[in-house]
């Protein structure tokens, strides 16, 4: 059993937990993830580990209350438990220790898996902007944290209720027509986003890595749920990923594969990794 240190709403819905996980903690790295099962006939979901403390023994996980699983995670209180907690999974991020300029993109709740990324090359000496976006004003999360793990951090809002008014891709061109030379972006949010933001960098020639979120289900390669092509070969996001070069991921195959699943929302997004 995993017990829950800390529980904290960070905006509607959105809900930040620090889990009690030495032996995790103790391995974790940025751009990995876990499998929880919250109770004895609960499903398997994947959710991307927010941050880790080695010396406190904890993880942190960041999840919108979408589906049945993560709104059962939701209602466990601070002091409560969680039955299994299994990683790190996936491969940890690698970034060339070259890089001195770097654009870290986070759309919406893919902020929570960016904010990692930034503070990873933060601690590498890297210079970070953080461009993070949101529909509105209202469902910004993070804001301290992002500012604190980056050099310059760019809100956007689809609205303009707050921040730079656009998207992401809008003042990510703005930043490289100012004159930034960025040497990597990093880009983790919904696929089309991840999508539009790879198909940009690919014009200006910028190295872009994305965090892909297909359907996962075991976490270790056996199951094939989170299958993708990239550089037209197949991957698995579980063991290969989730972080792929984003202008070798087939973005529509994914979101090909993804619309299998309508009809069954609940249950899809609570098996995308978040
Ligand atoms: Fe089953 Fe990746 S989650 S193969």
């Amino acid at each position: 059993m995993y017990k829950i240190l800390k529980k904290e709403e960070l905006a509607n819905n959105i809900t930040k937990m620090v889990i009690d996980a030495p032996l995790i903690a103790k391995k974790a790295q940025s751009g990995q993830f876990l499998v929880l099962r919250t109770h004895e006939k609960g499903e398997r979901f994947p959710l991307t580990i927010a941050d880790f403390d080695r010396e406190a023994g904890t993880v942190t996980i960041i999840f919108a209350q979408i589906g049945k699983s993560t709104q059962y995670l939701g209602t466990l209180p601070e002091g409560g438990e969680i039955l299994d907690v299994v990683g790190p999974l996936g491969v940890a991020s690698h970034f060339d220790p070259s890089i001195k300029k770097a654009a870290v993109i986070g759309g919406g709740l893919g902020c929570a898996i960016a904010l990692p990324q930034a503070k990873h090359l933060k601690q590498m000496g890297v210079s970070v902007d953080m461009i993070a976006g949101f529909k509105t004003k209202d469902i910004i999360i993070l804001e301290e944290e992002m500012t604190n793990a980056s050099d310059n951090l760019i809100i956007t809002t689809d609205d303009g209720s707050f921040g730079f008014s656009g998207f992401v891709t809008d003042a990510l061109k703005k930043q490289i027509e100012d004159g930034v030379k960025y040497d990597v972006v990093v880009a983790i949010g919904p696929i089309p986003m991840m999508k539009f933001v790879s198909k940009l960098t690919k014009e200006y020639g910028i190295k872009t890595i994305v965090s892909m979120n297909p359907v996962m289900i075991d976490g270790t390669g056996m199951c094939g749920g989170c299958r993708l092509t990239v550089g037209g070969k197949t991957k698995f996001a579980c063991i290969d990923g989730p972080d792929f070069d984003g202008h070798e991921v087939d973005f529509d195959g994914a979101m090909r594969r993804l619309s299998m699943y309508d009809g069954l929302k609940e249950r899809e997004e609570d098996c995308r990794l978040i």
